[in-house]
């Protein structure tokens, strides 16, 4: 019984959203607080067992592999000055015993296409995506309560939940039944269906847990909505010879890919944090919030 070991993180796209914030420097490394959205992802992915963590990426995501590499100047420069505590920070601040793999995407075809492009890493195994501008407040982290449901089911598991159907135009939309308590059963997935056409109000999150088979339906379809190879086609192909759940996870989504979402998420993480929160949160009572 193979486990959950390997995560792929996409994150070749552009972020146009937070221009200009990202015209220079990936928007999976804008910070809420101190922290950078792809380390919220890959801590995740680590809390749910993962060991091997696939970035996709694409031009001017470099500092995303800095990020996750040893500081060697930073430490050392630290270790000059005997700051110690600080180069005990820098050292404890990045997960320990992972491996990061990077694999380039050199045209941005579609979220399904990078998928696609971590297959000869991923192999004959399952495996988590994690879009990390969905940032998921929960407790477990969401990933271990998918992979604790993968673990039990053995199939493919869609992080779901509802959003108003006057949004369903930007979501991949299941057609689900209910088969237990937060999971069901996927009958179809579409790509943002206009509100009037969605099959219903189920919303795929940027989290999934996929059977290697996949791979064999995205190296298969045509592209679809937006002309991209989508990620969501290759599921519906995929359901055509295996079971698909969906999985109504526990916890807080903060759509960190939209200005809104990233503040909401910005304010409740800040109101939190051990440094600065309690102050943070006078100041908004001052401000009458
Ligand atoms: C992608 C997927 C979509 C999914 C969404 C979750 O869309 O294509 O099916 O519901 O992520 O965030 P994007 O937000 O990249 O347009």
């Amino acid at each position: 019984m193979k486990k959950v070991r390997k995560a792929v993180f996409p994150v070749a796209g552009m972020g146009t959203r937070f221009l200009p914030a990202t015209k220079a420097s990936p928007k999976e490394m804008l910070p809420i607080v101190d922290k950078p959205l792809i380390q919220f992802a890959v801590e995740e992915a680590v809390a749910a067992g993962i060991t091997d963590m696939v970035f996709v990426t694409g031009r001017s995501k470099r500092s995303i592999e800095d990020h996750f590499d040893k500081a060697y100047e930073l430490e050392s420069e630290l270790a000059a000055r005997g700051k110690d505590e600080m180069l005990e920070f820098v050292r404890n601040m990045i997960p320990k015993n992972i491996n990061c793999i990077y694999i380039r995407q050199a045209e941005a075809l579609g979220l399904g296409h990078a998928v696609l492009c971590a297959k000869p890493v991923i192999g004959d195994e399952p495996f988590a995506v994690l879009l990390a501008d969905d940032l998921l407040d929960g407790q477990p982290p969401v990933m271990k309560q998918m992979t604790d449901t993968y673990d039990y089911y053995r199939c493919s598991v869609l992080g779901v939940q509802d959003v108003p159907r006057a949004d369903t135009r930007s979501y991949g939309i299941v057609d689900a039944r209910r088969v237990a308590e937060r999971v069901e059963q996927v009958n179809a997935i579409v790509e943002k269906p206009k509100p009037e056409e969605a099959p219903s109000t189920l919303a795929v999150v940027g989290r999934y847990i996929l059977t290697p088979r996949i791979f064999h339906h995205l190296e298969n379809i045509k592209p679809g909505a937006g002309g991209e190879i989508q990620l969501t086609d290759g599921i519906a192909s995929l359901l055509n010879e295996e079971q698909v759940l969906a999985y109504r996870y526990a916890g807080t989504r903060y759509d960190c890919g939209s200005k809104l979402g990233y503040l909401q998420a910005t304010v409740v993480f800040g109101q939190r944090h051990p440094e600065v929160g309690a102050d943070f949160d006078n100041y908004l009572k001052s401000l009458g919030a």
